[in-house]
């Protein structure tokens, strides 16, 4: 690879030293849990993965949140209890595979306090004040005092655990709400002890942590702070709040770093709808105002940008969590100029965030899968072959990708004149632009690795494919299903109809109705904000008690907002019975009780069945045939992408 990307982003590239550490580039590996841990304790799997990370070329790593007391443990204990010295050996392993890449290693020390984070435990959460958390059921316990110096003496002790199993240093979670937040803030601390009542007070818990940590570990021993500079919610931390605790901790002259992030529990990993770089203006508030070090993350995805927020003064290190994710060759691929190389986050938040039960990757199928035998695209193929790829869409272009990458020959076939299937549909309407980041990924790669490929080559058999292959991958998809005819009439469309077609444009009667199936998937609701960007009064109906029900967490506040802002309208528990002229009658699925709605325009989800396929003509005729993705079952792009890269492997 070539060094061109150090004239192109010479800051990122450029040594920095933090404490006696001198780190290799600016660029961070942000915290984030894998949930390959069993117990509470590391295990090979979870080993295998930050190895893999560690080679991407950070030059520090901050790895994903140790719980620091027995109290914040979830009954799935998917998260390291760093309190137990029983964890320290797994700990060890995991940092030393680490810095046998040169990488400066951090631990995250975490304590969620009040949140649950979606697990049950068995003990009563904890906080400053019994004040509930919206995001759960029921109130936290309210510390006493001597609890309060047990939670400060088990960040020390977790501190000390991470040192002793070679860690370079430890951040303390100070941020998205949790614990030390729930202190830092006055809508969770209402105190009036020596630890609330006003900004000195509620500061006391986390210089007490830091106090007691460098007692523990030494003032070698790196401690950075991440802390949420907006929390953004109606009565969270401000910016003004962030940079008067940023400074006054500066001030104390015991912590080496700022870890500057934006949000709570549930808007902290922000999807394609938000801005790249979009907390950059907030650490750079706070790095002037404190004179500390900052690192700077969230939807960072390309180096141009990186660049330019260093280059700004935005920060001194670049956090990249779900861009090293997406594509572990990221930095690389920086350092050679060569961003079109790069396999990009598309934000979807969907396989890293579920945790079903490890971290996966949307676009990228080994994440989650490192311990895997020959589950690479980096393996070289034993015996070279002629590959067919039938299908343009995210699937087959993985698997001609990998086939061709690990050394095949291959053609791609499409019948469309254009790559993408339905998935560039997909990213046609607001806020999904970032799904195409994978195809132009993929067709790039393909290029490169001189991949054939036919448009607007529709194949049935063997007799239509130019080259007779050893081996065929068919990926040829689903197809929309119709409107039943019931329902057909003027005005009336699939939502697949609008994704091919585009919004039509609004009547004088203005209401657009849109039926859910009950999927509550962006396949609706993609179309439903299309709907009412496009000026259409909406009313989205769905036969489930709740909307949008299987859209990620992450997501749903900003989609809603966005649909409330146009000030959409919810049926739910309804279903469809009738079209008429210029209205709908809509059915309660529990009472049986009828309305009717105006509409001039009606837009029905309607599914997808599995597209006419030539694998069993390919088969009579002797050849090896996979399947991959929607043509065996539609599917999420991931189920496609996974399959693919699995068959790309095996071939
Ligand atoms: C799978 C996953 C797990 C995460 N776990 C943690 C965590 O343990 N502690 C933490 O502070 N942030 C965690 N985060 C948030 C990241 O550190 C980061 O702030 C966020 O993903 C935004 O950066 P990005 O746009 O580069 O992904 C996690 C993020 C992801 C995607
Ligand atoms: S699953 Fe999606 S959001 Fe998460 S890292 Fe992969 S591409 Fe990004």
């Amino acid at each position: 690879m070539s060094n061109r990307g150090l004239e192109r982003f010479p800051r990122l590239f450029e040594a920095f030293r933090v404490g006696r550490h001198e780190l290799g580039n600016r660029l961070v590996a942000l915290p984030h849990g894998t949930g390959m841990v069993r117990d509470g304790l590391v295990t090979e799997d979870d080993i295998a993965y930050w190895s893999e990370l560690a080679a991407s070329g950070v030059g520090m790593m901050i790895q994903g949140g140790i719980t620091v007391h027995a109290g914040a443990t979830l009954r799935h204990r998917n998260r390291i209890e760093g309190y137990s010295t029983a964890a320290i050996e797994g700990l060890r392993r995991r940092c030393a595979v680490a810095k046998a890449h040169g990488v400066v290693v951090l631990g995250q020390l975490t304590h969620i306090g009040r949140e649950s984070t979606g697990g049950e435990q068995d003990q009563s959460a904890v906080a400053p004040s019994p004040i509930r958390s919206s995001r759960d059921l029921f109130a936290p316990h309210e510390l006493a005092q001597v609890e309060i110096f047990e939670l400060v003496a088990a960040f020390a002790d977790t501190a000390a655990n991470l040192q002793k199993a070679g860690y370079d240093g430890a951040e303390i979670h100070g941020a998205h709400g949790y614990l030390v937040a729930q202190f830092l803030s006055p809508a969770t601390n209402r105190r009036i002890d020596e630890y609330g009542g006003d900004p000195q007070r509620r500061l006391r818990f986390l210089r007490e942590i830091i106090a007691a940590i460098r007692g523990r570990c030494g003032r070698d021993f790196l401690v950075s702070l991440r802390l949420s500079a907006d929390e953004e919610t109606a009565d969270g931390l401000t910016l003004e709040n962030s940079v008067a605790i940023a400074r006054a901790i500066a001030g104390d002259g015991a912590v080496d770093l700022l870890d500057v992030t934006l949000g709570v529990r549930g808007t902290y990993v922000k999807d394609a709808s938000t801005p790249k770089g979009v907390a950059a203006r907030a650490a750079k508030r706070l790095r002037e105002a404190s004179g500390l070090p900052v690192i700077v993350g969230q939807r960072i995805t390309q180096p141009e940008l990186a660049e330019q927020i260093l280059a700004e003064g935005g920060a001194d290190l670049i956090g990249l969590a779900r861009a090293l994710i997406a594509d572990r060759d990221w930095i690389h691929k920086a350092r050679a100029g060569d961003e079109a190389a790069i396999r990009p986050c598309i934000g979807v938040n969907q396989d890293c965030r579920s945790f079903a039960p490890y971290l996966h990757c949307a676009v990228n199928a080994r994440v989650g899968r490192e311990t895997r035998p020959r589950f690479s695209a980096k393996a070289p193929a034993r015996h070279r072959r002629h590959v067919a790829v039938i299908g343009g869409g995210p699937g087959g272009l993985e698997a001609a990708r990998v086939a061709a990458e690990r050394g095949h020959s291959v053609t791609l076939y499409e019948a469309a004149t254009s790559l993408g299937g339905q998935f560039a549909h997909a990213a046609s309407v607001p806020h999904r632009a970032d799904l195409n980041g994978l195809i132009n990924f993929q067709r790039v790669a393909l290029q490169r690795s001189a991949v054939e490929i036919e448009l607007d080559a529709r194949i049935e058999g063997p007799a239509d494919l130019t080259r007779r292959p050893d081996v065929v991958v068919v990926a040829t998809g689903a197809v929309a299903n119709p409107v039943p005819e019931r329902f057909c009439g003027a005005g009336v469309c699939s939502a697949f109809d609008i994704l091919s077609a585009g919004v039509p444009v609004p009547a004088s009667d203005n209401n657009a109705v849109l039926i859910d199936d009950g999927s509550g998937f962006w396949l609706t609701y993609g179309v439903a904000e299309a709907i009412a960007e496009r000026g259409w009064q909406l009313t989205i109906v769905s036969p489930t008690s709740s909307v949008p029900n299987n859209i990620p967490g992450e997501s749903i506040s900003g989609l809603l907002a966005r649909l409330g802002r146009a000030r959409t309208r919810y049926r739910v528990l309804s279903v469809l019975t009738d079209v008429g002229a210029g209205s709908v009658e809509l059915t309660n699925v529990i009472s049986g009780e009828s309305e009717l709605l105006r509409a001039s325009l009606v837009v029905l989800q309607t599914g997808r069945s599995v597209a006419a396929s030539p694998a069993s003509a390919l088969r009579a005729a002797g050849i090896e045939v996979f399947e991959v993705g929607d043509c065996i079952a539609p599917r999420r792009m991931s189920n496609a992408v996974y399959e693919a890269y699995s068959v790309g492997c095996r071939i």
